[in-house]
C-alpha cells in the first residue's frame, strides 16, 4: 500500500541552478508548492486506498486513478499529478556543467534527431510553452518504439494519465519563474535549455525502451 511519500533529494544545490532560477525560488517551489501538494497527497492516500483498493507506486495510482472512487478522484489527480510532475521537473534539471557533459545514449541521440535539429526540437518546445494558456507543463514523451513527441498539459494533468511516457518537464506555472523573470515566460524557457539533465533523459528512455 502506498503510504508517507517524501520529497525527493535535489541532483544540486539550491544556488546550483543560478542564473537560471536563484535559490529563494527554488526553496519555495519544493518546501512550500511541492510539499503542499505532497502533504496533501499523504493524507488522502489512507482514503483512497480502500475497499481493495491499493497502489503499489505513484506511478500505479496515475495510471490506474479510475479506480479512485469518484468523490475523491479529482483530489487524487490534482495532488497525485502535482507531486509527480514536480517529482520528474526537479529530476530533469541540473547544473550548467552537468548539462553541458552529460553523454546522452546512441539510441536516445538518434531519437532526438527525429525533430530534425536540435534547434527545431528547441523551437517547438519553445512554442508549446508559451501557448500553453494559464497554468500547466510541457512534456517531452516517448512512445513504445522510441519515437518522441512535445505534449503540453494544464494545472496537474500529465501524460501518464493518458498512457503515455513523459521523459522530462518543464513547470509553467507562474510560481516556477515569477521572482526571477516575472511575466517573461518566455526568457525562463530559453534558459531552460541550458540545464536540463539529458543524463537523466536518455537513461530515462533507455530504460524505457529497453523494459
Ligand atoms: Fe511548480
Amino acid at each position: 500500500m502506498l503510504t508517507n511519500l517524501t520529497l525527493p533529494t535535489l541532483n544540486f544545490e539550491p544556488a546550483g541552478l543560478a542564473p537560471f532560477i536563484n535559490s529563494q525560488t527554488i526553496d519555495i517551489h519544493l518546501n512550500k508548492h511541492h510539499q503542499t501538494y505532497l502533504t496533501n497527497l499523504n493524507n488522502l492516500l489512507p482514503l483512497i486506498q480502500v475497499d481493495g483498493v491499493e497502489f503499489s507506486s505513484l506511478e500505479d495510482l496515475i495510471i490506474n486513478v479510475d479506480r479512485v472512487s469518484e468523490g475523491k478522484k479529482q483530489a487524487a489527480i490534482n495532488n497525485a499529478g502535482q507531486v509527480y510532475n514536480h517529482n520528474l521537473y526537479w529530476d530533469t534539471l541540473t547544473t550548467k556543467a552537468n548539462s553541458e557533459s552529460a553523454k546522452m545514449s546512441s539510441a536516445f541521440g538518434s531519437a532526438l534527431d527525429g525533430f530534425g535539429s536540435y534547434e527545431e526540437f528547441k523551437k517547438q518546445w519553445k512554442e508549446a510553452g508559451l501557448s500553453q494558456f494559464g497554468s500547466g507543463w510541457v512534456w517531452l514523451v516517448t512512445d513504445k518504439d522510441g519515437k518522441l513527441s512535445i505534449e503540453k498539459s494544464s494545472n496537474a494533468d500529465n501524460p501518464l494519465f493518458h498512457g503515455r511516457q513523459p521523459l522530462m518537464t518543464m513547470d509553467v506555472w507562474e510560481h516556477a519563474y515569477y521572482l526571477d523573470y516575472q511575466n517573461k515566460r518566455a526568457d525562463y524557457i530559453d534558459q531552460f535549455f541550458g540545464y536540463i539533465n539529458w543524463q537523466f533523459v536518455s537513461d530515462s528512455f533507455d530504460k524505457k525502451i529497453t523494459a
